[in-house]
């Protein structure tokens, strides 16, 4: 080959490479500056050639800089780990080895060749993760699974059956499903019950929450990991591998982010999942339930669910409404959780008073049958000698209640009024999501402390004057 053909071929190969390299000459001008260098310090490849690095780098001290030092010093550095920020302010972590070029004893530059690791560092942290979720399995959430099916299920509102029956047709195809329902209404339950209903019943079925980790652990979880030889890495099958011939659950996929969103996709397409960091595919056979708690259709206009993910899910939709649109089933529901807890508790309560029944019936359950069911277990545990779960048993909590549109009557006293209770009833929520800390509830609402603790001190006067009603 000839020296013109042999240094074209070195300029592709410094433009080709993932690692950095930059080269200067005795006097410091910057003679090579590759493309993967650029792209890590964020600089232009012609802002820094053929110009005196003191100059391009002002705010480098050049008694720091590794490349300077080869020069001055003909100092070798190897594999010497840096973490700095670059121009967009990004951490970036990288691997250098820097030395003096000399040929007969006459220096002729310095080369600095750098690794970007931020990456691999991030992955062997999720590694480390995941090593630490499997020493603890009690803590992960993947284990702890009741066994519910269809019979566990109780209602007699119309569309509430409905929903049950499509769930028990969805239990005899192989079809993917989406579950949607308000917190409490019973997404589990219905996947569970069409898993231990359907052909796989005797296959695992596993759940998974995506909002309970990380992207890349979750990735992680889902996929597996491969044996690297950097990362540390074992070989760890993943929920895809280990629910093979059964059925996986992922719960709350609203909260799942839009890249892994994607290659969820590509999984369900192909039927095929290849381990994180590994090189191998594996065929899958896994069927995916997926539950989210907010309308799929707002979740596809704020684009948090992607459409094409969507379509391969939505083959069967399921929808669970939430209890104040089915007051038909509050009572059976309730006469269920009072014969579940006197077993549980031990307890002799037979019946319901009217006016517990009235209490009841009057609330609109934000956390649904979750909330009623909750409702019913401290009520019998409270309950001593009587017979009868009487009203005054009944808890229920009504700052937990969300302003709702409707909610209020307008007429009941003029716009004013209208807009300061919801105004008071955001502010409670707000209060209670952030367990009283009134900096982190103002931050939430978007106002000033001061604001929220002069609006506190307001309505806690109008209370007063109302004599605490609400
Ligand atoms: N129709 C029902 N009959 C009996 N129990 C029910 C019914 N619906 C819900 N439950 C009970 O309500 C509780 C909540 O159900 P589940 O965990 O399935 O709700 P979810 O929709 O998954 O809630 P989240 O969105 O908060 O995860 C469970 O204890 C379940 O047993
Ligand atoms: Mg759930």
């Amino acid at each position: 080959m000839k020296n013109r053909d042999y240094l074209i071929v070195m300029q592709h190969i410094l433009q080709l490479m993932d690692e950095g390299v930059h080269v200067v000459d005795p006097e410091g001008n910057s003679v090579v500056y590759n493309r993967s260098m650029a792209m890590l310090e964020k600089m232009e490849s012609q802002d820094v050639l053929k110009k005196p690095f003191a100059e391009v780098f002002k705010n480098v001290d050049l008694k720091e800089s590794t490349l300077m030092q080869a020069l001055e010093k003909r100092q070798t550095t190897m594999r010497k780990e840096q973490t700095y920020l670059n121009k967009d302010g990004r951490e970036i972590t990288t691997v250098n080895t820097t030395a003096p070029v000399i040929e007969d004893g006459r220096l002729i530059g310095a080369i600095e060749i750098a690794k970007n690791i931020t990456d691999v560092q991030k992955m062997s942290r999720t590694i480390l993760e995941l090593r630490r979720e499997m020493d603890q399995p009690q803590k992960s959430k993947q284990h702890k699974i009741k066994k519910y099916s269809f019979d566990n299920l109780y209602g007699q509102n119309e569309a509430f059956l409905e929903t049950v029956a499509l769930a028990k047709r969805a239990a005899s195809t192989n079809a993917s499903v989406l579950i949607y329902g308000e917190t409490g209404t019973g997404k589990e339950l219905i996947a569970q019950s069409i898993h231990f209903a359907s052909d796989r019943q005797n296959k695992p079925f596993l759940a998974q929450n995506c909002a309970a980790l990380p992207s890349n652990l979750l990735e992680s979880i889902l996929f597996g990991t491969a044996k690297g030889g950097f990362t540390g890495a074992v070989d760890r099958p993943g929920m895809f591998e280990q629910a093979n011939g059964g059925t996986l659950l992922l719960d709350e996929l609203n909260s799942m982010p839009l890249e892994l969103q994607g290659k969820l996709l590509r999984v369900l397409q192909e039927q095929y999942i290849r381990r994180v960091g590994g090189t191998k595919d594996l065929p899958v056979d896994v069927r995916i339930l997926a539950t989210v708690n907010e309308p799929p259709q707002e979740l596809l206009e704020r684009g948090i669910l992607r459409k094409d993910l969507y379509y391969r899910l939505n083959i069967i939709e399921i929808d669970i409404p939430p209890l104040r649109q089915r007051p038909d089933d509050i009572l059976l529901l309730a006469e269920q959780f009072v014969e579940k807890y006197n077993k549980k508790y031990g307890k002799q309560i037979w019946m319901l008073t009217d006016s517990a029944k009235q209490k009841l019936l009057n609330y609109d359950y934000p956390g649904n049958v979750r909330e009623l069911e909750n409702i019913i277990m401290s009520a019998i545990s409270m309950a001593d000698d009587e017979h009868a779960l009487l009203d005054k048993h009944l808890v229920i909590n009504r700052r937990k209640k969300l302003p709702q549109q409707g909610l209020y009557e307008l007429k009941e006293g003029g716009l004013e009024e209208y807009l300061a209770r919801i105004e008071k009833s955001m502010i409670e929520n707000a209060l209670v999501a952030h367990g009283g800390n009134i900096s982190k509830a103002a931050e939430s609402l978007g106002i000033k402390r001061q604001t929220l603790q002069n609006r506190i001190k307001k309505y806690k006067m109008k209370e007063s004057q109302r004599g605490g009603e609400s």
